[in-house]
């Protein structure tokens, strides 16, 4: 990673990041925290799209659909989403895309939107978690309306019951946290994501990580693996 030390990844850091992993990986815990700390944009696309979808707009009404049944929103309607958000000012010193790529199609497009902007990825961090730990937690995640953060009801619960200890907003669970939608998102990752796994090690870029045990640990092993990033 441009700039690191050998023994410490600092907060001057600028980086390209991916994180890769199934549902309920821990995608979305460990990356607002890499994010905050390396001063990186955290982008979500599981977060725009269900801005989209409360904002009621156009693209949140074809992409609702296919998030409840838990497959993947088309490729072109989510490479336009990312294009435009990595346009952004904020999105020039370093970026952490959370959930993309999810395709082969989407890694050619950021491939290419990178490449015309003279940047390149840095690493692609793939979560490693089994399927039981997928369900155990989904089924107790707990997400706020107000500002996206997310708990669990044993793992990592709120202060308050039903409350975001960050924002204060209302706590609720995904539409697309049911056992029916998690086991269709595990098979869409399994078929159209673990390609990218082979795609990105024979870039040299994957950094594979075992996501279990307490978010710090998780957290350190990130670090750890991008330390050997250069
Ligand atoms: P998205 O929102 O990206 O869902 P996902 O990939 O299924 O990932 P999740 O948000 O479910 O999990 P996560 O890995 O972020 O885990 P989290 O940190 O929350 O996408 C939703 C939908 O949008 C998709 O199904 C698709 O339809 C569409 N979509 C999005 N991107 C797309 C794309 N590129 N192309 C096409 N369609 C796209 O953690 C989960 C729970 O575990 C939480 O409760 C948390 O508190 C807990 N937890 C976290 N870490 C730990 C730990 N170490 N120990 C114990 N518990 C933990």
């Amino acid at each position: 990673m441009k700039g690191s030390s050998s023994s410490q990844v600092t907060t001057t850091d600028a980086a390209n990041l991916v994180f890769l992993g199934p549902p309920g990986s821990g995608k979305g815990t460990q990356a607002a925290i890499l994010a905050r700390n390396l001063k990186l944009v955290h982008v979500s696309t599981g977060d725009l799209l269900r801005e989209e979808v409360q904002a009621g707009s156009d693209l949140g009404k074809q992409a609702e659909h296919y998030m409840t049944e838990g497959v993947l929103v088309p490729d072109d309607v989510i490479i336009k989403m990312v294009r435009e958000r990595l346009a952004k000012p904020d999105a020039q010193t370093g970026f952490l895309l959370d959930g993309f790529p999810r395709t082969v199609a989407q890694a050619d497009a950021l491939t290419g939107m990178l490449s015309e902007i003279g940047r390149d990825l840095d690493a692609v961090v793939s979560l490693v978690v089994d399927d039981a730990e997928v369900v155990r937690r989904i089924a107790g995640r707990l997400t706020c309306r107000g500002c996206g953060a997310v708990f669990h009801v044993e793992s990592m619960p709120p202060k308050q019951p039903g409350i975001c200890d960050k924002c204060g907003g209302e706590l609720y669970q995904r539409s697309d946290d049911t056992e029916e939608a998690v086991r269709s998102r595990l098979a869409t990752y399994n078929e159209r994501t673990e390609p990218l796994l082979a795609y990105y090690r024979e870039k040299s870029l994957l950094r594979s990580v075992e996501a279990v045990g307490s978010v710090e640990s998780v957290q350190q092993r990130i670090l750890e693996a991008l330390r050997d990033t250069q």
